[in-house]
């Protein structure tokens, strides 16, 4: 099904003016000075040359060798060969005019094994690239963890294992000695709700388990490894912040039955606050028990006195990625919005704002940066992309509806900068502003790549429909 420019029924609506706009001709919506015009990457989905230059295994190399696991049968052994064309992906993002790159730096090419021994030659991949960023004056978005944990320390007893915190915050201070002179912005971890969802209750991402108690371990885990990373940085004294990333899924009733509206308070806990409240509030959410029992229990279990203290470290911004809402009914989930090509998204421009205003008014109004947002190309889009952009359109528009209201929003990251290895969907689903020939690796820019362009350059969106140039 393709995207439409979607209605916010019972939302804040995403067009709301305020100080910081001007409205010219056709609409036109100015962002604050400032304002961090990027796209995302994550490592293992680009980058390819997965055995080269000592870089150890991880847990995704070993999933998706495993039949079954990936739906066209792939894997990311050369992806978009970022590794070896960096100097030529970095040229195509100067070129597009972007000014904030989030990528992520594998953990098994700095630590083959995870711990010990750093591979200099990975890490030398970083140094380079956070240099080419520099040159072209890009501003370095660096995520320490986007699912790459190394297979030795999986062996080992991965995320489910309470020493993970300690192997994350030695790695994370080796990349943080290696690299935070030239690094603005530091993310912790990538979306501890799917890590903790797909790779621990579903099994369908790596390290593909379905054990809803450990997965409650992990997410107590992942939350220590957070703490301590921020911890880890703050000691190095190196320049640039630190936050977490997080995806957020705004839940709404179905209808307005007692029922559709518990099931949606429980649904906000397993979507939302049980990752926003113990890292900015220090505590795990009031109803958590009835939201997900099993998960509780693991967390309890994983939990020792002190813990929440070190995962409530004071992070400087908050990571938002945000594909769409969560609609509850009594029985469940419900489809009420635009599906997208992913299957699993629904395209809600609003729900956007409705997330990134909570943080202002119910966190503390943290820095907030979008970390994620993107759709993948509707069936038969290829170069032109109409659809990504008025996606990108209606989100930016969301973007500054909440600004306008006070959300102290600094940045926007598009997913994704190419299209990539897209987890178990393999090379099904096309993400890129940019589109990659996996046969030849050429990159040739969408229609939505030379949109964002001319957006970042006006640093303003226009409401009116965009008629993206062939
Ligand atoms: C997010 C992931 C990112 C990408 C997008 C589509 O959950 O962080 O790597 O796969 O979904």
């Amino acid at each position: 099904m393709g995207i439409s420019s979607s209605a916010c029924t019972g939302t804040e609506q995403p067009r709301t003016r305020g100080t910081t706009a001007t409205d010219g001709p056709g609409g036109l919506v100015r962002f604050p000075a400032e304002f961090a015009w990027g796209v995302a990457t994550s490592a293992f989905q680009v980058e390819g040359a997965t055995r080269a230059d000592g870089r150890g295994r991880s847990i995704w190399d070993t999933f998706a060798a495993q039949p079954g696991t990936i739906v066209d049968g792939s894997n990311a052994d050369r992806a978009c060969d970022h590794y070896r064309l960096v100097e030529r992906d970095l040229d195509l993002m100067r070129s597009l005019g972007v000014r904030s790159y989030r990528f992520s730096v594998a953990w098994p090419r700095v630590l083959s094994e995870g711990r010990g021994a750093v591979n200099a030659k990975g890490l030398g991949f970083y140094d380079r690239l956070v240099d080419g960023l520099a040159a072209r004056g890009i501003k370095a978005v660096a995520t320490l963890y986007h699912w790459d944990l190394p297979q030795a320390l999986e062996d080992a007893g991965g995320w489910e294992r309470r020493d993970s915190a300690d192997w994350f915050a030695d790695y994370s201070a080796v990349a943080v000695r290696a690299l935070g002179d030239r690094v603005d912005r530091w993310v912790t971890v990538n979306e501890a709700k799917i890590i903790a969802r797909e790779g621990y209750q579903t099994g369908r991402f790596a390290p593909g388990k379905s054990d809803r108690v450990a997965s409650g371990r992990v997410i107590h885990h992942l939350g220590l490894a957070h703490g301590r990373a921020v911890q880890a940085f703050r000691a190095s004294g190196a320049r640039g912040t630190i936050g977490p990333c997080v995806q957020l899924a705004p839940c709404y009733p179905a209808d307005d039955s007692a029922e559709a509206r518990r099931a949606t308070e429980l649904a906000d806990v397993t979507e939302n606050t049980l990752y926003l409240d113990p890292v900015l509030r220090g505590s795990y959410p009031r109803g958590l028990a009835d939201a997900d029992r099993e998960v509780a229990v693991g967390i309890r279990a994983a939990s020792r006195d002190g813990d929440l203290d070190v995962i409530s470290a004071p992070v400087d911004f908050v990571g938002v990625n945000y594909y769409g809402p969560q609609v509850v009914g009594g029985s469940g989930p419900v489809t009420r919005y635009p599906l997208s090509s992913a299957g699993w998204q629904q395209v809600h421009p609003g729900g956007l704002t409705d997330v990134l205003l909570r943080l202002h008014r119910d966190y503390g109004s943290p820095e907030v940066v979008v970390t994620e947002n993107g759709v993948p190309d509707a069936p038969g889009e290829d170069l032109h992309d109409a659809s990504r952009t008025i996606f990108l359109r209606d989100h930016l528009l969301a973007v500054h509806g909440a600004i306008a209201k006070g959300a102290k929003v600094k940045g926007f990251h598009a997913w994704a900068l190419m299209d990539d290895f897209e987890w178990a969907f393999g090379y099904t689903q096309r993400w890129g502003l940019v589109h990659v020939d996996f046969e030849t690796l050429q990159r040739t820019p969408k229609d939505s790549a030379r949109w964002y362009q001319r957006v970042a350059a006006a640093n303003a969106v226009s409401s009116a429909t965009p008629s993206p140039r062939r």
